[in-house]
């Protein structure tokens, strides 16, 4: 039986994987870790992990992923994102392993009405775009066997995102201002998940960049206002300007993705946002979480 050891198990999408395991229990047996047990900037740990477990496959569920504190803590974001993650892949080389990497869309600068491929130039605005940046480089340059795939707008019924933020700003708002000029496609991080073992299952690997995301492409604002219809909830929706909504960290201002390679490349199924944003407030609805 093929060893999948998964890196970050605690996270939104470590969470998605755990969920999604047990349909593959016949193929593959998972080691799901958290940083309390394999902190990827700690090389001992990771070689530790290598040689007990002897995994065929490594997916790097785990980031430094605060956008905005990212601005103050550079170094922090740089040894998760970056350097952590080179020493996963040097890892992954020595034991032949396969390395699944998870990106970001903000590792582009967002300045064009066009959807990004793999190819086209990467020049992130903030820390943390940044750090995953230099993440890709490193993975693919200490292991060639690494599939990486850059996703966007994240969300599921687990952990910290932007879909239960939401949810829990409707109970307590009456009316709210969303940001109506930043473009970008959502994701449910259970289809990230799925997209991930569509890939680990697949017979005929390619390795490199990937884009994931679900389709097409919307604003905060009109994410929002699905979330809105999808709970029945009565708050009062009102679009603003990036301006209007200062942060720490700029974001790109349309990061939208092609995601042609990787339906060509590897079959894997591409959802509407609205169909995987459905499922997952019916799940949150139904769980209260
Ligand atoms: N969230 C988004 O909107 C978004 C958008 C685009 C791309 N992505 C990418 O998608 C991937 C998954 O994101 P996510 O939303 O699932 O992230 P998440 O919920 O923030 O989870 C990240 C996980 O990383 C772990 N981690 C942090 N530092 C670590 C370390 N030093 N060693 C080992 N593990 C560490 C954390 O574990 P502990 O809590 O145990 O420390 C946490 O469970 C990441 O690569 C992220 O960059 C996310």
């Amino acid at each position: 039986m093929k060893r999948i050891l998964v890196i970050g198990g605690n996270g939104q999408l470590g969470h998605c994987l755990q969920k999604l395991a047990p349909k593959y229990h016949v193929q593959f047996d998972f080691n799901f870790t958290g940083s309390d047990v394999v902190d990827i900037t700690n090389k001992v740990q990771i070689e530790q992990m290598f040689q007990d477990y002897q995994p065929d496959y490594v997916i790097n569920a785990s980031a430094y992923t605060a956008v905005d504190l990212a601005e103050k803590e550079e170094d922090k974001a740089f040894a998760i994102n970056a350097e952590g993650v080179g020493q996963l892949a040097e890892s992954c080389k020595d034991h032949h392993a396969i390395l699944i990497h998870v990106s970001t869309d903000y590792v582009f600068d967002g300045e064009t009405n066009l959807n990004y491929s793999e190819d086209d130039f990467t020049n992130p605005i903030g820390v943390y775009g940044a750090s995953k940046r230099k993440g890709e480089e490193l993975a693919l340059e200490h292991n060639p066997e690494t599939v990486i795939l850059r996703t966007s707008w994240l969300y599921s019924e687990f952990n910290k995102n932007f879909v239960k933020t939401m949810l829990h700003l409707f109970d307590v708002k009456d009316e709210l201002g969303i940001v109506a000029d930043q473009y970008g496609q959502p994701t449910n991080a259970n289809n990230l998940a799925e997209a991930i073992m569509t890939i680990i299952e697949s017979e005929k690997k390619t390795y490199g960049v990937y884009h994931f995301s679900n389709y097409p492409e919307t604003t905060w604002f009109d994410f929002a206002s699905k979330i809105k219809e999808f709970s029945g909830s009565g708050v009062l929706l009102k679009p603003i300007s990036t301006e209007e909504f200062p942060t720490p960290a700029k974001r790109p201002k349309r990061s939208t993705m092609c995601l042609d390679k990787i339906e060509k490349d590897y079959h894997v199924e591409l959802k509407h946002w609205e169909n995987s944003l459905r499922d997952c407030v019916e799940i949150l609805k139904i769980t209260n979480a």
